[in-house]
């Protein structure tokens, strides 16, 4: 298994592109199923999710071909053969389950495994499973499998949601788009992936009123055509790399970046007397002097402060003058880096979904284990400007999500390298 070991001490400069967004990508490939005809995606991110969803397509009898080193998608489901989304592949991610709304809407039937234990939080299915059958989907659950069937075919409905579930209202949209009828989302997410993919599926045909807005619209058509679609910035691997000149100093340009992604972030990272500033090439990010300040941080929904940026933010925080408070209130066990920080010297307590990070001047490195995709991320950002050598093990969860990353932080000025144990 393969280290990431980072040499603490050098400031950043220079520019970083960020890739695609992993999360987009992983609602737009499921898109596909809804239509004959291929669909590309580019601007597509290079990373193992997309492998992982690329083999459940195909296990479900898609044709994938990548072009441009993967950055180019053609995905067609014209023979679809297969409707049993299997554990095997299922377990490995749970975004796995974003096929099921699309198989029910064109094969009306799909069969797709419970992704099963997570280890940031139980994260069920039950909003998924609602809005489907308002749909008129009937739903069974056996050996551990979603069993769904819709033999009158779907039907338009009013849906609202509990909670602002991104993955069921992706679910529930792509379902919606070959409804008979008009279907109304409440209370639906509003994240940039969800108008992303709003954006492709009205390239293929479908007619989606709202996005971006907690009420989405669909008016159901018969059949979706193919497209050709770029898939949006990457807002979670913009803001972590924002975070690097932020934490070890110096200035960095993300290009592609843009503040509308990330602005509940951008005003933390202001808070903190970190300057940001859009450019025509993207966002420009300074520290130039001096410790940051302390600031409190509560995730929430989009346009809330992202909890996928939350285990990153508190390494930053570690070193801050002052105590911040982190409440994280997407999911319930999602501070597992904290105790990966604090074996670097951090001062954190947590108490359930409140961690109090008390700063610190210094970290200093130590070797450290990674324990889910955003805390692996944390902790090589923490080692940026810890003392001595960090190394991060269990570095595969890292390739779930950020692609290149030790070329792109060294080309800015980072010692950081990959080794193999
Ligand atoms: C997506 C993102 C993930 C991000 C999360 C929140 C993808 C592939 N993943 O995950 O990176 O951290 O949004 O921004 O896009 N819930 C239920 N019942 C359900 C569905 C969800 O209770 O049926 C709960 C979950 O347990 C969790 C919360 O709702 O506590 C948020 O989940 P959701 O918004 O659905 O996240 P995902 O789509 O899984």
């Amino acid at each position: 298994m393969d280290s990431i070991v980072v040499t603490g001490g050098r400031e950043l400069s220079g520019e970083i592109p960020i890739a695609g967004a992993k999360n987009a990508c992983l609602t737009l490939m499921p898109a596909t199923i809804l239509s004959e005809e291929p669909l590309t995606l580019t601007n597509a991110p290079r990373l193992s999710d997309i492998k992982t969803m690329t083999q459940l397509l195909e296990s479900l009898g898609a044709e994938a071909a990548s072009m441009q080193e993967g950055q180019v998608l053609t995905l067609s489901s014209h023979n679809l053969d297969n409707h049993i989304a299997d554990y095997d592949i299922v377990r490995k991610m749970r975004a796995s389950n974003l096929v099921l709304g699309p198989m029910l809407a064109r094969l009306g039937h799909a069969v797709v495994s419970l992704p099963g234990g997570c280890a940031i939080g139980a994260r069920p299915m039950d909003l998924h499973i609602f809005g489907l059958e308002k749909l008129g989907a009937e739903i069974e659950l056996k050996d551990g499998y979603l069993h769904a069937k819709a033999p009158r075919g779907l039907k338009g409905a009013e849906i609202e949601l509990a909670f602002a579930s991104v993955g069921a209202t992706e679910n529930i949209l792509m379902a919606s788009t070959l409804a008979k009828g008009t279907t109304v989302i409440r209370n639906a997410a509003r994240e940039p992936e969800i108008v992303d993919l709003a954006d492709c599926l009205r390239k293929m045909g479908a007619q989606i009123e709202g996005d971006g807005t907690s009420e989405i619209v669909i008016q159901g058509v018969d059949r979706l055509h193919g497209a050709t679609h770029p898939v949006v910035t990457d807002r979670i691997e913009l803001g972590t790399y924002m975070l690097a000149p932020a934490i070890a100093g110096g200035e960095v340009e993300c290009l592609g970046g843009k503040i509308s992604l990330v602005e509940s972030f951008c005003q933390k990272l202001d808070a903190a007397g970190i300057h940001v500033e859009e450019t025509a090439k993207g966002l420009k990010v300074a520290r130039r002097n001096g410790r940051v300040s302390a600031v409190d941080v509560t995730t929430e929904p989009f346009p809330g402060f992202p909890t996928d940026l939350q285990a990153q933010m508190m390494a930053m925080l570690c070193t801050a003058e002052g105590t911040s408070t982190l409440h994280e209130t997407i999911f319930e066990n999602r501070f597992m880096h904290a105790p990966e920080l604090t074996r670097m010297g951090a001062n954190i307590e947590v108490h359930g979904g409140t961690a109090t990070v008390h700063g610190v001047e210094k970290l200093k490195g130590a070797p450290v284990m990674a324990t889910d995709l955003r805390a692996s991320v944390s902790l090589i950002l923490a080692g940026l400007a810890a003392e001595g050598e960090t190394i991060v093990s269990r570095v595969y969860h890292l390739d779930r999500g950020y692609e290149k990353v030790v070329r792109k932080l060294t080309s800015v000025g980072a010692k950081v390298e990959r080794v193999r144990e």
